[in-house]
């Protein structure tokens, strides 16, 4: 039974606050592509100005990105191996939600301690993040991991509210299901394109000019 709840806990935590808080990023993101320099830094600044924002980052992002990651290890580990009957769609669909939660666990760790935890050690500020993204996504090794990360990310999230409205009983007949297929299929290309947007506007020149003050740095840190 205690089981029951933490998997309840573990399910409504994905979609809120953590799915929330991918949709919002991604639209932060895509400033970048947007505005440029100028519209990232703003956007990136209107954030860090709101109130408390130390507290809202804590309930908000950290502690159930991580209560949702390290329990979905869990269950990634205890789930029975069904490559058997692969053949069913949602079969095929169950596997890839663990595969994607394992890539996106491993993803999440390199990028928030490439991003916000170099912020907090002083090595890089708000004002030269657009500079520092520049930096990490022109090396084609990390370009694609951010790539795989993000994709993994993504259609962990929008096969996970998939799978959360059939779970909560809330889509029940197949014709429910089908119409939130397609749905999902939408967040997936909508929150994929702002995301892979934003990634192709940091490797553009326009990012370069504040980059060379940070490389060191960065080289230092990453090897
Ligand atoms: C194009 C793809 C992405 C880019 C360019 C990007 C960029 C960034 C940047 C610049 C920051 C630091 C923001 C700040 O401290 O003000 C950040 C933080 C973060 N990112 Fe991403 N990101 C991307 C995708 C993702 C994805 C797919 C996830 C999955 C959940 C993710 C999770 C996070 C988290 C958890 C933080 C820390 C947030 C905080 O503490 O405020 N990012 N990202």
């Amino acid at each position: 039974m205690k089981g029951y709840y933490a998997r309840k806990v573990h399910s409504l935590l994905g979609l809120v606050p953590i799915s929330l808080f991918l949709i919002e990023h991604a639209i932060t993101n895509f400033a970048a592509y947007e505005g440029g320099q100028e519209g990232f830094r703003d956007a990136v600044r209107k954030l860090n100005d709101l109130p408390l924002i130390f507290f809202l980052e804590l309930f908000a992002i950290w502690l159930p990105l991580l209560f949702h990651g390290v329990y979905g290890l869990y269950i990634a580990y205890q789930a029975q191996p069904n490559l058997g009957h692969f053949k069913t769609e949602r079969n095929w669909r169950f596997v890839m939600q663990r595969v994607t939660g394992v890539i996106a666990f491993v993803f999440i760790i390199w990028h928030v301690y490439t991003t916000r935890f170099q912020i907090t050690l002083g090595n890089v500020t708000h004002d030269e993040l657009g500079g520092w993204m520049h930096d990490i996504v022109t090396q084609p090794g990390f370009f694609i991991f951010f790539l795989v990360g993000v994709i993994a990310t993504t259609f962990h999230f929008a096969n996970g509210v998939w799978a959360f409205l059939v779970s909560w009983g809330i889509t029940v007949g197949p014709r429910a299901q089908r119409i939130s297929s397609y749905v999902c299929l939408g967040l997936f290309a909508i929150v994929t394109t702002l995301f892979m947007m934003s990634l192709f506007a940091f490797r553009s020149e326009e990012f370069a000019d504040t980059a060379s003050v940070i490389t060191t740095t960065l080289q230092t840190m990453i090897g």
